[in-house]
């Protein structure tokens, strides 16, 4: 039988969950947000009926897994709720606010033994995918650093709302932004322990809010009246056990000039390098063959690279609720994401690297 999904949380990426898990064969049968007219908007574009609660839509015995796409401020109550109610659950990036309320809910889902997957979409495009059989294959060696970021000229989401509210939102580009890419590279090089970070977060371009220029938005324009209390761009250096390091850098509004910077990962191994755009539609293997310094592209799936990236993430949670393949991205990689990030944030406070 087709899994039946509830989407809580009917904003911009409720409906994309909702659009993904229709793609793959799910059906969306309920959906729940604080604005009942985004929850009716939702369920009429996608076949489903809209629930006036959060407990209605979990007490519905026609609901088996829920997509929990609301602000980071309520994964952890949105999803323990979930899982109490025997929902399988695929739980946006972040994982949570804090590592506590990671446990919190790794603590639940041990208790009601149910799926519980997190979002981290962007290990599901064709170049990460082919990234990461490349590395498998042992095509790089020993991989012993990594680049790795996502650059925006103006690029605030919503400037005041909750993504820039620090109690909503638990920080800027590092927690939007960053748990993306530092989930992606340590996915990639075999998912290594986390020793040691040392970073640092600028604030330079949020407020105030009236003098923001910018020319890409997500998430609304932003509201004069609003917050922003984040900040707007993150570097970091992770060093993982066994000497791979890590370098980050992710931006919501940069002085960068037009083209300047792209975004990406690069990896470097002692037997081959690669660099590719996470959603972008080639990758390079810098290798030697046949005596020679190469570069090899190899052919990535035609096609929109992050529709993809959703279909094989849907893909993933059907195999993980209904033929018990263990979750693509589980809560312990959210957990370790919450990890660095938060060592990350404490490191830009202290100023020094901290442990992890
Ligand atoms: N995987 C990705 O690439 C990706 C991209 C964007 C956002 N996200 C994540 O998805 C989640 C939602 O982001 P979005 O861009 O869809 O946001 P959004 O603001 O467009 O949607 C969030 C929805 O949640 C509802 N909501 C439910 N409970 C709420 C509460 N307690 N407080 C406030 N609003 C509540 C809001 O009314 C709103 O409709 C976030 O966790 C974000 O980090 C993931």
């Amino acid at each position: 039988m087709a899994l039946r999904l509830g989407i809580v949380g009917a904003g911009a990426i409720g409906n994309v969950h909702a659009e993904a898990a229709l793609r793959n064969g799910a059906r969306v049968v309920g959906v729940w947000d604080l604005h009942a007219e985004r929850a009716a908007a939702c369920a009429a574009r996608h076949g489903a009926t809209a629930d006036a609660t959060l407990d209605a839509l979990l007490a519905r015995a026609d609901v088996d897994a829920v997509a929990v796409a609301v602000p980071n401020v309520a994964h952890a109550e949105c999803a323990i709720r979930a899982l109490e109610k025997g929902k399988h659950v695929l739980l946006e990036k972040p994982m949570a606010m804090t590592l506590e309320e990671c446990d919190r809910i790794i603590d639940v889902a041990a208790r009601a033994n149910r799926v519980l997957q997190l979002g981290f979409v962007c290990r599901g495009s064709p170049a990460a995918h082919a990234a990461k059989a490349l590395v498998d294959a042992g095509r790089l060696g020993r991989v012993y650093h990594v680049k790795c970021s996502i650059y925006r000229r103006r690029g605030i989401p919503g400037l005041g709302g909750w993504f820039t509210t620090k109690s909503q939102s638990g920080g800027g580009p590092l927690i939007d932004l960053g748990v993306h890419v530092l989930d992606l590279t340590r996915w990639l090089c075999g998912s290594p322990k986390a020793l040691r970070a040392s970073g640092a977060c600028y604030a330079s371009f949020g407020s105030p809010i009236a003098n923001y220029r910018y020319v890409e938005m997500w998430a609304g324009p932003p509201r004069a009246d609003g917050v922003c209390d984040v900040e707007d761009h993150a570097t970091a250096l992770v060093r993982y056990e066994g000497g791979l390091t890590v370098e980050m850098n992710v931006t919501w509004a940069m002085n960068i000039p037009d083209g300047a910077m792209k975004d990406g990962v690069f990896l470097f191994g002692d037997k081959g390098g690669l660099a590719f755009q996470i959603f972008g539609n080639d990758l390079t293997l810098a290798t030697e063959e046949h005596g020679r310094i190469a570069d090899v592209k190899p052919i990535l799936e035609p096609g929109d690279a992050l529709a993809h990236a959703w279909d094989r993430q849907y893909r993933q949670f059907l195999d993980a609720t209904q033929r018990g393949v263990a979750p693509h991205a589980s809560a312990a990689d959210g957990r370790a994401i919450q990890a660095i990030v938060e060592a990350i944030y404490r490191s830009g406070r202290e100023a020094r690297e901290v442990e992890v």
